[in-house]
């Protein structure tokens, strides 16, 4: 019998126009350029304002652009999901409200929350779904508004984050290409590192919790930093070990950008050089469910049919994967 895999067969990304760069934070808190690029490699990033707009918008300009790219009409899409930290709403999903604004009405849609690792699982789950037959094309979105969970006069995490959506299209083939193999992982117990601290059922909102600040991304820096660089890069490594794939083998990996001595630790790990390695985090920052899209979707001119792709994530959860993919167009 024939294998079906999933496709990637397009993508797209969005960001919002306003540019958010280091010198404008310096006379927001006391940071400086210095700083920021040597621990982070951020330059400037991406933030969506004005009123009454949300993840969805910023994701539902991405799948358009993507359906007109890719010449598909709404209707075809069967399933929809968003890989978010910063849904419109608890509840319904953002994914809902995206294939709203964005006409698709056959799809069954909803929100998937791994934090960094989120597009990589959202992936991982949509290509069973082509794979098995049952669903024909679907879109995969990683879209953050983390500017709405950012707490600006807080150095500590305020130079990291920005806003960004991109969207990836999967259908089946039964060619050699599409997702090969994918590892995924979890580490609940990596909870008090990373995470937002009310707002949910634990500690719904009040005054109190407005007052104390708990509804931004609370984060330790250097123990997240210490999980991050040894499990994106072992993580990268073991699929790379058991599909047989050599350093020369790898056309590209596409790591989460959180950090570039994180990006620069699972290249070196993977023994792939500076040029392998989709590296924008310097214009974007840390757009959570937005990184791993925002590159491929910038590099998708470079890429060749039949190319070798390891994407890599690490995130709140703590959230780790790997998938290799052969490009497919
Ligand atoms: O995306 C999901 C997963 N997240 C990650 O992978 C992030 C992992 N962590 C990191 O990338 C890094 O830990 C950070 C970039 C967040 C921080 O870098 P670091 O090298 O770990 O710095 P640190 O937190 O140890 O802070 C070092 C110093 C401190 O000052 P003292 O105590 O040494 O006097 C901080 O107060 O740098 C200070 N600092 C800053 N200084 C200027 C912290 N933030 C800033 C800032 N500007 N923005």
């Amino acid at each position: 019998m024939t294998r079906i895999r999933a496709a990637i067969t397009g993508i797209q990304g969005w960001v919002p126009p306003y540019i958010l760069n280091n010198k404008e934070l310096e006379s927001m808190v006391d940071t400086s350029d210095e700083w920021i690029t040597t621990r982070t490699g951020i330059k400037e990033r991406h933030i969506q304002k004005g009123k009454g707009l949300g993840t969805s918008d910023m994701a539902a300009e991405a799948v358009k652009g993507l359906l007109e790219k890719t010449n598909t009409r709404p209707e075809e899409i069967g399933m929809v999901i968003c890989a978010t930290v910063t849904p419109d709403m608890i509840f319904p999903a953002t994914a809902n409200i995206i294939s709203d604004k964005t006409g698709i009405r056959n799809a069954f849609s909803f929100d998937m929350n791994a934090a960094c690792s989120g597009l990589l699982y959202a992936l991982v789950t949509a290509s069973k779904f082509i794979e098995t037959g049952s669903v024909k094309k679907a879109i995969v979105i990683g879209a953050d508004k983390m500017s709405s969970i950012t707490d600006y006069t807080s150095r500590d995490t305020c130079v990291l984050f920005g806003d960004a959506a991109g969207a990836i299209l999967l259908e089946p083939t039964t060619e050699e290409v599409g997702i090969m193999d994918s590892i995924m992982q979890s580490d609940g117990s990596g909870r008090f590192y990373l995470h937002m601290k009310a707002g949910g059922s634990l500690k719904p909102p009040s005054h109190e919790t407005i007052d104390a600040k708990e509804h931004f991304v609370y984060q330790e820096g250097q123990p997240v930093f210490k999980f991050a660089v040894t499990k994106m890069a072992d993580v990268a490594a073991e699929i790379m070990a058991r599909n047989n794939l050599k350093s020369e083998d790898i056309s590209y990996l596409v790591p989460h950008q959180a950090n570039l001595r994180i990006i620069d630790a699972t290249a070196r790990r993977m023994g792939v050089g500076t040029e392998q390695v989709m590296i924008n985090i310097e214009r974007y920052g840390n757009t959570t469910g937005g990184t791993i899209p925002l590159c491929l979707w910038e590099w998708e001119n470079k890429l060749k049919k039949g190319d070798n792709v390891i994407l890599a994530a690490f995130g709140g959860g703590f959230t780790w994967g790997s998938i290799w993919l052969k490009w497919a167009y």
